[in-house]
């Protein structure tokens, strides 16, 4: 009885702080503890959100590997221009003998004749420009050899639009074998449509790979770092986690199109660049150590996605027939396909000392990244040979890393033959999480807000990994705000969420809406931006009914909602409040059976127009606007139409 007693003792304690809402005698709202993970992020390389987007790179086609299938007419030299200014004589190849790297076939050879008076050379355009701001420094760097003749001199310059020099040096390119030169730019003057090139300035034969520009201001300083406004604007949305790389590009255009994420590891000039999904090229620049990287930087969870050894479905351009085209890792090579799959969790978990905690230690990273999620599978169709694949991997995962939160897939849509079998397959194996996809009108996400009021709370949990309304408008960020309530009022079996796709690069848009679009010198956070925004800073770790009474008369959920959670860490408060019509619509809060809290709030109202949008033309006309607001434990609120707002209420610490 006596050793019961200390345990006893802490239960009631346990109990006493798990229920800190209540204040004696008065009405009960009900606190559930939801998910301390629920609102992330989805980042795939569509829509040049990588190369040309959030990875720092200026310089397109560095190592000289596009080729047609990245996309048709493109080549080896594509967004290269061949200079030979005066009367230079020579002549530029493409070669592949003794190269840098074999993962790295291509490179330039400049043959010089004549340098008469300028020299010969490449000059790069960037992505659409390289845009340069006056002041800022920037790192050049090349691999280059002489092949023929003494010490090589190069001349590299900045130019702008109009080709005048901005900044320039001078390195004499010295050995017979690969070395890398760097040299240091600070242009005096911004321009926005730069360009980089490369002269050799005297007689001789010259190789060259690996022609690189960065701002040396990437986000949090990393060298082979990240554009910092873009990271920043997406850090500035509080994500738990971040889903990475894809998407469809995780599972590729068929086998040999399989993301491989030890082909996007070490040094970058002997990484595996290829064909993007859609219809362009990765460098893996951006490659798994920088997305571990950008999540610890952003204090998100990494959510990594593996394809479940089969390629998407659509592979060989089988849209329009239903998905025909899944292609299958061998059997007899699945045994090596799922232990790359268990490397992936020791690159990021394992111990310095291991094989590949080693390989994260040589980068730069000697502790541990701390994954707890990993996908396997992107809305594939669930077909015996998907689920013989994905048994597999699942099986040695969860044997080698039971505390694992291994994500099942579940078909692109809210329901259909692949939803039913992957729940199926997925609550048959008991696996933790699945990933359900859909991208819906702003009607569906007002009138489905019930959807999972009656999941099975005995089933695998849910990560909505996938879905967006169609559209931009505040009308559209309104309903997904609505429906976002829901997912907090069951974050008790939807454990994680995000919207898709997260960026998309102007002129170079694959798939609408996106989060946020972008050119090289602006970004435009979406109407929906904001929302996912402030549902971003205001998660909670409770959900608390009983706290907000819709409208009367309002109809349930299609035009209104609302939702109450409580972080338990600070214990503040929050409240949600949406209004998706074209009235005012009146709430009544009732927080007098919650204790501890400081009356004296903030209140944040994101409103505008149904159809109002940022554009890049006026990139932050809609925005949330907040300001202290003063509480009494019951009030009515009236909230305007097309509206979010969120009250947020201190802890009293
Ligand atoms: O988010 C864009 C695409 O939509 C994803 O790549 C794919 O998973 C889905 O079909």
């Amino acid at each position: 009885m006596t050793t019961l007693l200390p345990s006893l003792r802490s239960l009631l304690c346990a109990a006493v702080l798990a229920t800190p809402l209540l204040a004696a005698g008065q009405a009960k709202p009900t606190a559930k503890a939801i998910s301390p993970d629920l609102f992330g992020i989805f980042f795939e390389d569509i829509n040049y959100a990588a190369d040309g987007g959030l990875y720092g790179e200026l310089v397109q086609n560095r190592s000289f590997e596009y080729t047609p299938s990245d996309h048709g007419g493109w080549h080896p030299l594509t967004s290269w221009d061949y200079l030979h200014e005066g009367y230079a004589m020579g002549s530029v190849s493409v070669e592949s003998a003794a190269p840098l790297h074999a993962n790295n076939p291509h490179y330039v050879q400049l043959r010089v004749e004549n340098p008469l008076q300028k020299g010969l050379g490449l000059k790069n355009a960037g992505f659409d420009g390289i845009a340069l701001k006056a002041g800022e420094k920037y790192d050049f760097s090349l691999w280059a050899r002489v092949k023929s003749g003494a010490a090589v001199p190069l001349l590299v310059q900045l130019r702008d639009k109009k080709d005048k020099v901005l900044a320039e040096t001078t390195l004499p390119v010295q050995t017979a074998n690969w070395q890398q030169y760097h040299a240091t730019f600070t242009p005096t003057v911004a321009d926005p449509e730069a360009s980089l090139v490369v002269l050799v300035t005297g007689k001789g034969v010259v190789d060259l790979d690996m022609v690189s520009l960065f701002p040396q201001k990437t986000f949090h300083n990393r060298p082979n770092g990240l554009r910092a406004d873009l990271a920043q604007v997406i850090g500035d949305l509080k994500p738990k986690f971040v889903r990475f790389p894809g998407g469809c590009l995780a599972h590729g255009d068929g086998l040999d199109n399989l993301y491989d994420w030890k082909k996007t590891v070490g040094p970058v000039e002997q990484r595996v660049a290829q064909r993007n999904i859609w219809n362009y090229h990765q460098t893996a620049g951006l490659g798994y150590f920088e997305y571990f990287q950008f999540c610890e930087d952003i204090g998100a969870k990494p959510l990594p996605v593996v394809a479940a050894g089969v390629s998407c479905q659509n592979s060989g351009g089988t849209w329009k027939i239903g998905g025909t085209g899944q292609q299958c890792v061998p059997l007899a090579d699945m045994a090596a396909y799922t232990q790359d799959v268990l490397d992936l969790v020791e690159y990021a978990n394992g111990p310095a000392t291991s094989t590949w905690g080693a390989k994260r230690a040589a980068a730069g990273h000697p502790a541990p990244f701390n994954l707890e999620y990993v996908g396997i599978g992107n809305e594939d169709k669930i077909t015996p040979e998907f689920e013989e694949r994905f048994k597999m991997i699942y099986a040695a995962v969860h044997a080698k890393y039971p505390k694992m939160q291994v994500i099942g897939t579940v078909g692109p849509s809210p329901k259909g033959e692949d939803y039913d079998k992957g729940w199926a397959l997925a609550s048959q194996l008991n696996v933790p999480l699945v990933d359900e996809h859909y991208y819906e009108k702003p009607k569906w996400f007002l009138t489905n807000n019930r959807r999972y009021d009656t999941y099975d709370r005995k089933r695998p949990k849910v990560y909505l990994g996938e879905y967006a309304s169609w559209g931009n408008t505040l009308f559209n960020a309104v309903a997904e705000a609505a429906y976002m309530t829901s997912l907090e009022r069951n974050g008790d079996v939807v454990r994680l969420a995000s919207y898709a796709p997260l960026l998309a690069k102007e002129g170079h848009t694959q798939w609408n809406p996106d989060l946020i679009y972008f050119n090289n010198s602006t970004v435009v956070p979406t109407v929906n931006y904001y929302v996912q925004q402030l549902f971003g800073q205001n998660q909670g770790t409770e959900y608390v009914a009983g706290v907000v009474a819709p409208p009367a008369g309002a109809v349930a959920d299609t035009t209104v909602a609302a939702s109450c959670v409580r972080d338990a860490k600070t214990g503040d408060v929050i409240l949600k409040l949406v209004n998706a019509s074209a009235t005012a619509q009146p709430f009544q809060v009732d927080l007098s059976g919650l204790k501890g809290l400081n009356l004296a709030a903030t209140r944040t109202i994101f409103t505008g127009d149904k159809d109002a949008k940022n554009t890049f033309a006026s990139p932050r006309t809609v925005m949330p606007k907040t300001a202290a607001y003063k509480v009494k434990s019951h009030f009515a609120y009236e909230a305007q139409p097309y509206s979010l707002t969120v009250i947020r209420l201190r802890g009293k610490r």
